[in-house]
């Protein structure tokens, strides 16, 4: 395993240098990514000094070095997992063959569409939230969004790689036209939808690093379960950056709750007015942007049921998350798995082959990971003796894909009539004045140490640093 060359212009661990023409087709790439970040990057943010870490190694422990850097000047590179020796393919048909080192031809279609819509969300996400930094809540707030940033900058990275060595000029071309595309571009949109909503405030960032994060860490997980061998490398060193970005929205949230619990003990008051009033955003309204996000983020799995699915698993290009721990034969010719479905208005259950369900299992592995969280956020009240517990919508609420598309369900999980819809979404997603509201808490803190005053501070600094460290320097 090569260390990770920073000597190098591209950054690497893959021997760059001993491949020459890859090499010099990724510095022709290089320049149009610096461009395009430029372009669509942090709005004003080029000669900030940023506390940043940046990967030195590969190894599970120890991998990141911190310290200020200007972010066009980040050191992006291409790193992969160490290899696993005699690594084999470990579900559907070619279970057992040796993991494959090149593309087969006969899927080399389907990688390059499966590697193009992973490597499209990670600039897009990059262009949602380059507003942010503008209204951020503190330095440290700031820092972290401009490490999310650049860590979905090398991810795009990472996803070019692979297009431009194993993709031929296919894959160069959709390499460019990862830098073409624009979140919300009404002519060249990105490939998915929830990547073209707006980021429009902090609030809806942590509910995105949160959930849409979360969603991209179980795309990598069953990802990193690929018979493409250098495919699952590159995903599961992308996993160990990802932690950080959902470590960002988890405890982003669980500040601001902590905070409107405060001022709620404080004043003695759980009337949303008067919380409003006092500059901190009321419970009910964070469990409307959580039934937001949790349900764009859900369509992001796919339809219940998909043939699609069940081809990338039975060829070998996707597994199921953590596949290699599942105690069954990574095959699925016999098994089933329940999923929703709807007889007389009512929801109900369904078995069906687990071929065919894997999305949908896919999207009930991340519920339960999203659920554990709100458990961990439901302590806050609980420990401030406010009575209010978050909750999952269910999760038919609010759907664009599949089988939900066509009804309306309230967040119990009713399937409700279209005129009971539009009389009640309000109370159960954003409104305009909600999110006017939320958009008027928004104003610029850069004073280190000094938080606004909707979000508690957090409990630690990064990287053991003091949570009133200059994390941004302006100059
Ligand atoms: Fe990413
Ligand atoms: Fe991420």
């Amino acid at each position: 395993m090569a260390g990770i060359d920073y000597n190098e212009r591209i950054p690497n661990n893959v021997e760059l240098s001993g491949n020459k023409s890859l090499q010099r087709a990724l510095e022709h790439w290089q320049p149009e990514y610096l461009k395009w970040w430029g372009e669509m990057g942090p709005e004003k943010s080029q000669a900030m000094d940023v506390y940043l870490r940046t990967a030195v190694s590969v190894e599970p422990k120890g991998w990141a070095h911190y310290d200020y850097v200007r972010m066009p000047d980040y050191r992006w590179g291409i790193f992969l997992s160490p290899a696993q020796a005699n690594r084999q393919v470990g579900f559907g048909v070619h279970k057992g063959d040796a993991a494959w080192q090149e593309v087969p031809g006969e899927y080399r279609s389907t990688l390059r569409r499966i590697i193009v819509t992973q490597g499209d969300t990670e600039p897009a996400s990059v262009e949602q939230q380059r507003h942010l930094g503008l209204t951020c809540p503190s330095l440290y707030d700031l820092r972290n969004l401009f490490q999310v940033n650049v860590e979905e900058g090398r991810h795009l990275w990472a996803m070019v790689y692979l297009l431009h060595a194993y993709f031929g000029r296919d894959g160069r071309e959709e390499a460019e036209a990862l830098l073409e595309r624009r979140s919300g571009d009404a002519d060249n949109p990105r490939i998915l939808t929830a990547f073209n909503e707006k980021t429009p405030d902090w609030l809806s960032f942590f509910m995105f690093t949160f959930l849409t994060d979360r969603d991209g860490k179980y795309q990598l997980a069953a990802l990193a379960e690929s018979a493409f061998d250098p495919l699952s490398r590159t995903c599961r060193f992308m996993l160990t950056e990802e932690a950080h970005h959902l470590f960002v929205g988890e405890t982003g949230i669980a500040r601001i709750i902590q905070r409107t619990c405060d001022v709620m003990n404080q004043h003695k008051t759980d009337d949303p007015a008067r919380l409003r009033g006092l500059g901190v955003i009321d419970l009910p309204t964070l469990q409307k942007y959580l039934n937001f996000h949790f349900s764009v983020t859900s369509d992001l799995y796919g339809s219940e049921i998909s043939s699609n699915a069940a081809s990338f698993y039975t060829q070998g290009l996707k597994g199921r998350f953590d596949e290699t721990r599942i105690g069954d034969d990574h095959r699925l010719e016999s098994a089933e798995y329940e999923v929703p479905d709807v007889a007389e208005d009512r929801v109900i259950v369904r078995h069906v082959p687990a071929l065919t369900a894997l999305n949908e299992r896919l999207r009930d592995d991340w519920i339960a990971d999203v659920q554990k969280a709100i458990d961990r956020w439901n302590r806050i009240p609980d420990k401030a003796a406010v009575p209010f517990r978050f909750s999952l919508p269910h999760k038919g609420f609010n759907r664009r894909i599949g089988l939900f598309n066509a009804l309306h369900v309230d967040p119990a999980g009713k399937v409700i009539s279209e005129a009971e819809w539009t009389h009640r979404h309000g109370n159960w997603l954003p409104t305009e004045e909600d999110r006017a509201f939320v958009h008027s808490l928004m104003g610029r803190v850069t004073e280190p140490g000094r938080f606004a005053n909707w979000i508690a501070p957090p409990l630690n600094g990064i990287n053991k640093q003091p949570v009133n460290f200059e994390y941004v320097r302006f100059s």
